[in-house]
C-alpha cells in the first residue's frame, strides 16, 4: 500500500470541503508503506523517533510549521532547521485533522472518552468539534481530573469552579474549538472540558458560578492532553486493520510544558 492509498482510506467519510489543512506536509504520497507512525505533533523529537524506527509515514493531527494552513511568512532559522530535519528524514508527513473531526463520529472525542473509560451519549452542538456528552457514570470534577492524570497521562489538569459535585452533563471541547464559553454558560452543562482556555473569561466565570452555588466547572487539560488520545485510537485501529500490510506505532509527543515537579512521560 502507498501513502496516498492509506490517506484515501482514512479520509473516507470525512471532511467534505475542498479547502482543508489535511495535506501532505513532507515527502511523497507514492511512498510504499512498511511502517506507519502516528503522533499528535511532528515535533523535532517525534520526527527523530519516527526516523530511528524506520517509519515511511508519520500521521499527525496538528500543524508542523506553526500555522493552521502551513503558510510560512518568515523562514526563521528554527523553521529552516526543522524543515531540513524533516526533508532529510525522507518520511512522508500527512496531517489528519479535518477528516478526523468532521465525520459522523469525531474521532478525537471518541478517543478521549474511550481512554477515559467513560460510557454515555455524545451529541453535536452548533460549534465545530465541540460536543455534549452525558456520562452514564456520575463523577465529580476532581475525580474526572484525577482520571485524566492517571489514564490520559496528563501531568497537571487544572480545575476552575466546583470540584466535589457528582456530575453527568459534560461539554467536550477538546483542543481549542469554538463555542466553549457559550457551552459553559448553558444551564444544562455542568462541566466543560477543553484544551486551552482564556483564564480571565472562562476560568473566572466558572469560579464565580461555583461561588454563587451553581454546579459549574471548567477543566483545562492542555491542548495535547485533550486530543492525543484520538490519535492513539487511530493507531490502535490501523494496527488492528492493517497488520498484514504495514506495522503501526503510536509515538508519544509529550506535553509542550514542563513543570517543576517530576515530569511524566
Ligand atoms: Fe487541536
Ligand atoms: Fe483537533
Amino acid at each position: 500500500m502507498k501513502a496516498c492509498d492509506l490517506i484515501s482510506i482514512i479520509n473516507a467519510g470525512g471532511h467534505a470541503d475542498a479547502v482543508t489543512c489535511d495535506t501532505i506536509k513532507a515527502g511523497s504520497g507514492e511512498k510504499e508503506l512498511k511502517k506507519v507512525a502516528v503522533t499528535m505533533f511532528a515535533t523535532v523529537d517525534t520526527v527523530k523517533k519516527a526516523k530511528d524506527w524506520g517509519a515511511d509515514m508519520l500521521i499527525v493531527h496538528e500543524p508542523t510549521y506553526y500555522d493552521h494552513m502551513e503558510v510560512v511568512k518568515e523562514e526563521t532559522l528554527v523553521i529552516k532547521a526543522k524543515r531540513e530535519l524533516i526533508e532529510n528524514s525522507g518520511i512522508t508527513i500527512y496531517r489528519y485533522h479535518d477528516h478526523m473531526h468532521h465525520r459522523d463520529v469525531d474521532q478525537i472525542p471518541e478517543g478521549e472518552i474511550y481512554y477515559l473509560g467513560l460510557k454515555g451519549k455524545i451529541e453535536k452542538t452548533p460549534y465545530s468539534a465541540s460536543y455534549l456528552f452525558t456520562s452514564d457514570e456520575a463523577l465529580t470534577a476532581l475525580e474526572l481530573a484525577e482520571r485524566m492524570e492517571k489514564d490520559l497521562n496528563i501531568a497537571h489538569v487544572r480545575i476552575a469552579g466546583a470540584r466535589d459535585i457528582k456530575s453527568t452533563k459534560i461539554a467536550a471541547c477538546f483542543g481549542t474549538p469554538g463555542g466553549v464559553f457559550d457551552l459553559l454558560k448553558r444551564d444544562d452543562v455542568e462541566i466543560v472540558l477543553t484544551g486551552e482556555a482564556c483564564e480571565w473569561m472562562l476560568g473566572e466565570y466558572a469560579r464565580d458560578a461555583a461561588s454563587l452555588g451553581f454546579n459549574k466547572t471548567l477543566i483545562v487539560m492542555g491542548h495535547i492532553g485533550s486530543e492525543r488520545d484520538g490519535m492513539r485510537l487511530l493507531a490502535k485501529r490501523l494496527t488492528e486493520a492493517y497488520a498484514n500490510e504495514f506495522e503501526t506505532r503510536y509515538i508519544e509527543c509529550g506535553e509542550v510544558y514542563t513543570y517543576t515537579d517530576t515530569q511524566k512521560k
